[in-house]
Formats: C-alpha cells, structure tokens, sequence
C-alpha cells in the first residue's frame, strides 16, 4: 500500500469516521513510530511505519472488505428516502465508513454484495479489464433453448451495445440457469435473457472474480472477508495490499 493521510488509516483501522480521527489526532492520542503526531494530512506509508492510537497499535489499517448477501427489497445504495439499502443492514461502525458497493444488483436482485472502502479496488473489479467474471443464477419464466448457449458465447446484440461473450448453462429443466459475464452494464442480465425471449423472475449473484458468497450466510446477513478471500481479491486485480 502507498502511502496514505494519517487521518485515513486511522479512520480506517480504528473504525472511526474521518472526523473523529482528526479530533483524536489532534488530540494528540495517535502516534506515528513512536512519536505523537499531530497533523491529520501527514503521509504515512503502513508497510513500514507503525501507527497507534491511544497507545494501541492498529493492526488493521487495511482496507474494509465485506460480503453481505443481499436480500430481494433492498437497493445498493447509501442511502435512499424511501426503500431500505444495504447501509441500513450494517451496524454503524461500518455504516460510517462510507462503504461502496463493487458492482450494483438491481432491487429485486439477491445474493453476493463486495462492500469495501477501497475504490481501487471497486473500480478493477468492474472494469472488463481485470478480468472479474460475475457468476448469476437466473430462473425464468420459460425454458432456456441449447441455442442459447451460443447466442450468449458469441456476444448478444443489446441494441446500445454488444454484450462481451457469456457463458450461460442451462441446469435441468431449462427453467434455471447460470450465467458467467464479465461486465456489469445495467440490467445487463436480465436484457441478455430478454433478447432471446425470456424474462427473469429470479436472479442472485453467486461469485465476483475469486469471491463466492458464503452459502451460510442468511439473506440479509454480512461478514467480513477471511484473510484468503482478501490476498486472492487484491492478487486477481494485481493490486497486491
Ligand atoms: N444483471 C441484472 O440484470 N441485474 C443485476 O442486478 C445484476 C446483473
């Protein structure tokens, strides 16, 4: 990691909002080495320095990384007037943090959420470029045809643009199916399936990149990534934290 303002990483590792870490560290209860600093934008890089704050060395000056399986109702949103998002399912020590989520579902779309405070890190994993392929499971309204799997493999013509290729399995029955694609445009699965004349009734997202979301996890619930899921995350987008 570069190195970074001092109130950043201690907003970030000691779960605290930007201006909270300010006060304490112009409080003076921040250390950097050793020695209390006392400018929130001094640069530290914390590969090599050490930062503490009231005396207790923060260990987590990493970027958050959480995976919330996302209820049907909810909007990936901040926040919203009107209907419940995902900031209203998270307790507020991460509510703070200002979190985004890495590549949107629709309201009536479940399952995987990427939810971190790294924007690097969202915009790698949405970019075509980085190669994150996003795995969606989708029930439809009628059956999917085996010349479907062609039509998604050789790139669909959406009207306004031409799908990347995706490779769509069709699970027995024809009614469900998975479907691997590695943009995120909007509603793009869903106008997938329509272009060939069916509708979806059901789509949960099931993997993002190296992430697969947690089959323990109830719908509504989150938790944080393990340190494997992180290193494989950071290693596909070659960002290496
Ligand atoms: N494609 C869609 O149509 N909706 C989503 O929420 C995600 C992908």
């Amino acid at each position: 990691m570069a190195a970074e303002r001092l109130d950043k990483l201690v907003a970030q590792g000691g779960l605290l909002t930007r201006k909270d870490a300010r006060e304490r560290i112009r409080a003076g209860q921040v250390t950097v080495d050793g020695q209390v600093c006392r400018r929130p934008d001094t640069h530290v890089d914390p590969a090599v320095q050490c930062v503490a704050l009231g005396g207790k060395t923060l260990g987590s000056l990493q970027p958050v990384l959480l995976m919330m399986n996302k209820p049907a109702g909810v909007l990936t949103a901040a926040r919203d007037g009107r209907d419940p998002t995902f900031q209203d399912l998270l307790p507020e020590k991460y509510a703070r943090l200002g979190l985004s989520a890495a590549g949107r579902l629709d309201k009536d779309a479940e399952g995987l959420l990427l939810l971190t405070d790294d924007g690097e890190l969202v915009h790698r994993i949405i970019s075509p470029r980085w190669k994150a392929e996003k795995l969606y499971y989708a029930e439809l309204d009628r059956p999917a045809e085996p010349d479907d799997v062609p039509a998604f493999a050789s790139g669909l013509d959406l009207g306004d643009f031409t799908a990347l290729p995706a490779r769509l399995t069709i699970l027995p029955g024809g009614k469900a199916c998975t479907v691997a694609v590695m943009e995120g445009k909007f509603h793009q699965v869903k106008r997938m399936f329509a272009a060939r004349g069916k509708k979806v009734l059901r789509l949960v997202r099931l993997k993002i990149g190296t992430l697969e979301l947690d089959k323990s996890l109830k719908s509504g619930e989150f938790r944080e990534l393990s340190e494997s899921e992180r290193r494989d995350l950071y290693e596909m987008t070659e960002l290496y934290r």
